[in-house]
């Protein structure tokens, strides 16, 4: 007689540290809301036990993770093939396993994209974005900014050799140009200010440039919390049009994975709106 094992597919996110990951939540809110069987897990990993753990997982039997900081941009030599957008933001977020093979994915930028036009309701076409950092987290948007076709892009960073890296790389596909804090172009006024500084993680505000912010500008700080991050406190402070924090590109960018892994795509509208967004 045949005895029928249900195994149960698992999923996880892996980081350094990873215990405010919000991302087990968000993962099982879409398995509900969409009916599937499925479990998602917090894996702590130190970056020197990161390979190991990787093929821990995938010999368990593992079906994807979420990679996480500080780990997005080393894994990409761990994976057997990378996206075109994992491969452009030299860093992945998502692992795909499968028939023995690790597809290494970035879904941050599209995350970010779908938060600004289909939420946000932004027009990114023939604006002037301003980024603040040149670190991975602005690696991974630039690429799909410019997809969008927007006037110009400014990379604003404190080593401004960084961001004279970014614009190097990315200037094939688009109007990007670099800058310190203390230089940014005024010739436009800007129409979308992103913050991808890790500075707000340690509670800080650099002297982000003030002029660069107007009545018509939208602020987006891609870091989140409970309360009012450093930099949306600032660009509320400034005038700004709006000041928004990152749930909506973390939501988003977790529902690409989802799709990616179970091949559908969860309404992200009412898991936003279960995290307890707070903002200004
Ligand atoms: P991430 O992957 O989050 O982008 P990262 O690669 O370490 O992290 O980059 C952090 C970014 O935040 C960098 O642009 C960094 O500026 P530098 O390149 O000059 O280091 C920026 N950053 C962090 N703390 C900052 C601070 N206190 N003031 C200004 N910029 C800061």
């Amino acid at each position: 007689m045949q005895t029928e094992t249900t195994t149960i597919d698992r999923y996880g996110v892996m980081g350094y540290p990873v215990s405010h990951s919000r991302s087990p939540v968000i993962h099982r809110l879409f398995a509900l809301q969409t009916g599937q069987h499925m479990q998602y897990e917090l894996l702590q990993v130190a970056p020197e036990n990161l390979e190991t753990a990787i093929r821990q997982f995938q010999r368990a039997g593992g079906k994807g993770l979420n990679i996480t900081v500080p780990h997005k941009s080393e894994v990409t030599r761990l994976v057997d093939r990378l996206s075109e957008r994992a491969s452009m933001a030299g860093a992945v977020n998502t692992l795909t396993f499968k028939d023995g093979t690790i597809l290494g994915e970035n879904t941050d930028g599209i995350g970010l994209l779908r938060d600004l036009v289909v939420n946000l309701e932004l027009n990114i076409e023939g604006s002037n974005i301003l980024i603040l950092g040149a670190g991975g987290a602005t690696r991974g948007i630039i690429a799909p900014l410019l997809e969008m076709r927007p006037a110009s892009l400014c990379i604003a960073n404190r080593t401004i050799a960084k961001a004279q890296a970014l614009a190097e790389h990315f200037g094939q596909l688009g109007p990007v140009a670099a800058c310190r804090f203390s230089t940014v172009p005024m010739s436009d006024s800007y129409d979308l200010v992103i913050n991808a500084t890790s500075a707000g993680l340690r509670g800080d505000t650099p002297p982000y440039p003030a002029a660069a912010v107007s009545e018509n500008t939208f602020c987006y700080d891609l870091s989140y919390g409970l309360n009012p991050t450093p930099f949306s406190v600032w660009a509320h402070e400034q005038g700004a049009a709006r000041s928004v924090m990152g749930w909506g590109m973390l939501v988003e960018q977790a529902a690409e994975s989802f799709q990616i892994w179970r091949g559908i795509r969860p309404d992200t509208a009412p898991v936003l709106k279960q995290l307890s967004i707070s903002a200004l």
